[in-house]
C-alpha cells in the first residue's frame, strides 16, 4: 500500500487532501509543521510527500532539501498558495516531483500523485553546475499560484534547461511575455552571459539589422567604424526579439537563415561569425493566421515553434488576480512612499470581478493609479477605475472575493483556501470553494467544518458556535446529528 504524508499548517487543507486520498485507498498521515514531518518520515516511512511550501516552523524548500538528501527515493511534491518562477524552479532543481498550487482542483492532484507513483524514475535533481549564478530577474517577479501559471514556470524550466532550442512565447498583451522571456535566460546556463532584448516593432527596418548583424567599417555611408550587432554582444546569452510577428518580411528570411546555419554576417563584412545565441521570440500576434494570411514566413513560424511557452491571459486564471494585486501594492507603496495596508474585501470583489482585457499591465497600472488616489490605509473600490468593460472571469479555477464568513461556494473541487496573504492572517476570512467534478458530500463537509471550529476553540461550544454563525442549540443539534463530541 502507498503511504502518503500531508503536510500543511491549514487543518482544512489537510482534511481536503487526506480524505480522499484515504477513500482512494493510500495510506495517509499528517503533520502540521516541519518538526512534526521529519518524525513522520521517521515513523511512518511514506512514499510519497505533499509538502506545503510555507510552514510555521520551517521552509518547505529547505526541508524539501533536508528529506530528499536523507532520501533520495522519497517523491515530494510542493504544495503552495504562494508561486513564482523562482522558487517552482528552485523547487525542481532540488529534487521535487511536481508542484501544486493552492486553491487547487481534486481531480488534477490525484493525477499529479498517480503519474508521480508511475513514474519510473530516471533522474535526481539537476547538476549543481547548472545552477546559475544570476538567480535575480528583475524587480518585478514573474508571480502567480493558479494551475495554469504554474504549468508556464514548469515550461520555463524545461525551455531553459535545453539550452540552445528556439524559444516562442505566445499571449495576449500585458500577459508577461517580458518576463518570461528573462526568466527563461536566467534559469538557463546562459544566465552568466548577457541577454540582449530587441523589439521588432520599434525599430525602422534598415536599422534592425544593423542592430541585430552590426556592420564593418564603410558598410554604409554613415558608417564610420565597426559596430557590433547584438548577436555578436550577446555571444553566449540569449537574443530577444519580441514583437517578432511586426517583423518585415525580408528580415523574416534572415533571421531564418541565423538559426538554420547558425553564421551570419556583419553588413559589409566577408566573413561568417558563428551565432552562439539562444534565439527567445515573443509576440501578441496569431502567427499561424499571419502564415495563412502570407504576412509570416512559414519556415520561419515552424523553425521558431519548437518549444512554445503560450502564457494564459488573467482573466483564465481568476486565482492570480489576488496575488498579483497585493504584489503590486507592495511595489508601489514602496515606489510612491505609501502605507496602503490591503485591499479592501470590495475592492478585491471588483478585481475579480472584471475581465482584464490588457491582462497583467492593466492590473497594475489600475493598482498603481489606486495608490496614488487613496488617503485611507485600505484600498477602496472607489479609486479602482476600470474601463467600462465587464465580465466574470471564466475559467476552470475560481477565485472568490473576500466574504466574511464561509460561503462562497463556485468552480469546481474542494479546497476551501485563502487565495493571498491577507487571507493568511485571517482578515478578511477568504474562503474559495472548488468543487471536485465526481460530486462531494454536503454533509462531510459540514461535519468537517464543525469539526475544525471545535477544534479551534478547543471544544467550547459556545465560542464555537458563535464562529459559525450558529446558535448553541443548532451547534448542538448537528453535533448530535454528525456523532461529533
Ligand atoms: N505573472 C506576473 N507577475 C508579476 N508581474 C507581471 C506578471 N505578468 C505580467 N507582469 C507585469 O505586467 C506588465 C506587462 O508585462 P509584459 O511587458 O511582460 O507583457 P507582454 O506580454 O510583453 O505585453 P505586450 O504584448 O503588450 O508587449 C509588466 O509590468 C510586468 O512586470
Ligand atoms: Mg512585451
Amino acid at each position: 500500500m502507498k503511504k502518503i504524508l500531508i503536510v500543511d499548517d491549514e487543518p482544512l487543507i489537510r482534511w481536503s487532501l487526506s480524505h480522499p486520498l484515504s477513500k482512494d485507498g493510500y495510506l495517509v498521515e499528517t503533520a502540521a509543521t516541519g518538526a512534526e514531518a521529519r518524525a513522520k518520515i521517521e515513523a511512518f516511512k511514506p512514499h510519497m510527500v505533499l509538502l506545503d511550501i510555507r510552514l510555521p516552523d520551517a521552509s518547505g524548500l529547505k526541508l524539501l532539501e533536508t528529506f530528499k538528501r536523507e532520501n533520495p527515493e522519497l517523491i515530494i511534491i510542493m504544495i503552495t498558495a504562494f508561486a513564482d518562477v523562482g522558487s517552482t524552479v528552485e523547487a525542481f532543481k532540488l529534487g521535487a516531483e511536481d508542484y501544486i498550487g493552492k486553491p487547487f482542483n481534486l481531480d488534477s492532484v490525484r493525477q499529479i500523485i498517480k503519474q508521480a507513483f508511475s513514474k519510473k524514475k530516471i533522474a535526481g535533481p539537476m547538476e549543481e553546475t547548472e545552477t546559475p549564478v544570476n538567480r535575480k530577474i528583475n524587480e518585478d517577479r514573474l508571480i502567480g499560484n493558479s494551475s495554469k501559471m504554474i504549468e508556464v514556470f514548469k515550461i520555463i524550466k524545461r525551455c531553459a534547461e535545453t539550452n540552445d532550442k528556439t524559444v516562442l512565447i505566445l499571449g495576449e498583451s500585458g500577459t508577461g511575455k517580458e518576463l518570461v522571456a528573462q526568466a527563461v535566460h536566467f534559469y538557463s546556463r546562459r544566465s552568466r552571459h548577457p541577454f540582449f532584448e530587441i523589439n521588432c516593432a520599434a525599430i525602422p527596418e534598415n536599422l534592425l539589422e544593423n542592430e541585430l548583424f552590426g556592420h564593418e567599417k564603410g558598410a554604409y555611408t554613415d558608417a564610420g567604424r565597426r559596430h557590433k550587432g547584438i548577436f555578436e554582444l550577446a555571444d553566449g546569452g540569449s537574443v530577444f526579439l519580441d514583437e517578432i510577428g511586426d517583423m518585415p518580411l525580408p528580415m523574416q528570411g534572415k533571421i531564418l537563415k541565423v538559426i538554420e546555419n547558425k553564421r551570419y554576417r556583419r553588413l559589409g563584412g566577408d566573413r561568417d561569425i558563428a551565432v552562439n545565441v539562444r534565439i527567445i521570440a515573443a509576440t501578441n500576434r496569431n502567427l499561424e493566421k499571419m502564415v495563412r494570411d502570407g504576412a509570416f514566413r512559414a519556415d520561419l513560424f515552424y523553425r521558431l515553434n519548437v518549444m512554445t511557452i503560450k502564457i494564459p491571459p488573467l482573466r483564465e486564471r481568476p486565482t492570480d488576480i489576488p496575488h498579483l494585486a497585493r504584489h503590486f501594492v507592495e511595489t508601489f507603496n514602496q515606489e510612491h512612499n505609501r502605507n496602503i495596508e490591503d485591499l479592501s474585501p470590495e475592492a478585491l470583489e471588483k478585481l475579480l470581478a472584471y475581465a482584464w482585457p490588457g491582462n497583467v499591465r492593466e492590473l497594475r497600472n489600475t493598482i498603481e493609479r489606486a495608490i496614488i488616489l487613496e488617503d485611507s490605509r485600505i484600498l477602496s473600490p472607489g479609486n479602482l477605475n476600470l474601463a467600462s468593460e465587464t465580465g466574470s472571469p471564466k475559467g476552470s479555477e475560481t477565485a472568490s472575493p473576500t466574504t466574511p464568513s464561509p460561503g462562497r461556494r463556485t468552480g469546481e473541487s474542494t479546497t476551501p483556501d485563502n487565495p493571498g496573504p491577507a487571507a493568511a492572517n485571517g482578515e478578511h476570512g477568504e474562503i474559495v470553494i472548488t468543487l471536485p467534478a465526481a460530486g462531494l458530500s454536503l454533509d462531510e463537509l459540514e461535519k468537517a467544518i464543525i469539526q475544525l471550529a471545535l477544534d479551534k476553540h478547543a471544544g467550547n461550544q459556545t465560542r464555537a458556535a458563535r464562529f459559525l454563525r450558529l446558535s448553541r442549540d443548532t451547534l448542538r443539534y448537528r453535533m448530535k446529528k454528525f456523532n461529533l463530541h
